[in-house]
């Protein structure tokens, strides 16, 4: 369970709707983010939050957080390489574990896709996807958050390290072609 004092990054943090609980808890937040314009709503409601314009490919393995974490955003990555580099890093990165969610599987892919398709009708899906892709990966893992209560003041945020430790899921997630 990631609970405060802990530090929490999310790669891709988008504008932190995931980082927002923890960060009402107490956890101190931080975030990098692709887009500039969904990083100014991040920062906007969370002041205390460290957020940074970027790739994910560009995560500082010098820099360390308690938790390193990635939600809705593996899918997304250019290729299978740059998932590895990024899951390695985030690794690197982690004092006590980390957490990628909502990792497509490889397996239900064909399974997920008919689902998608029905769901909003072929010729819909082929207007609005044509061309695009998502990675899908041969494991997923992942752990859930306990935020409570509401976010103490800026100048209370310690770091700390009583959280209880996560097992780490990057052992777990295996990528595939
Ligand atoms: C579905 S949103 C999830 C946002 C956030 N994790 C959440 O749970 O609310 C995906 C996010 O991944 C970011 N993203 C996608 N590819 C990225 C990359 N290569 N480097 C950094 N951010 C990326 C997007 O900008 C977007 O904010």
């Amino acid at each position: 369970m990631i609970a405060p004092p802990s530090s929490v990054f999310e790669v891709g943090c988008g504008a932190g709707a995931y980082l927002w609980e923890l960060y009402r808890s107490g956890c101190e937040i931080g975030g990098l983010d692709a887009s500039a314009t969904l990083l100014a709503y991040a920062r906007q409601v969370m002041p205390c939050g460290r957020f940074t314009h970027g790739e994910a490919s560009a995560l500082e393995s010098r820099e360390r957080h308690d938790f390193v974490i990635s939600n809705g955003v593996f899918l997304y990555f250019p290729s299978l390489d740059y998932a590895r580099q990024v899951l390695e890093v985030m690794v690197r990165t982690a004092r006590r574990g980390i957490m990628v969610l909502d990792v497509p599987d490889e397996a239900k892919r064909e399974e997920a896709l008919a689902i998608r398709r029905r769901w909003i009708g072929e010729a819909e899906y082929e207007a609005r996807y044509e061309g695009l892709q998502h990675l899908h990966f041969s494991r997923t893992g992942s752990r859930r958050c306990s935020p409570t209560a509401a976010p103490p003041a800026c100048a209370s945020r310690t770091r700390g390290s009583t959280a209880t430790p996560t097992p780490n899921t990057a052992q777990r997630l295996r990528l595939s072609d």
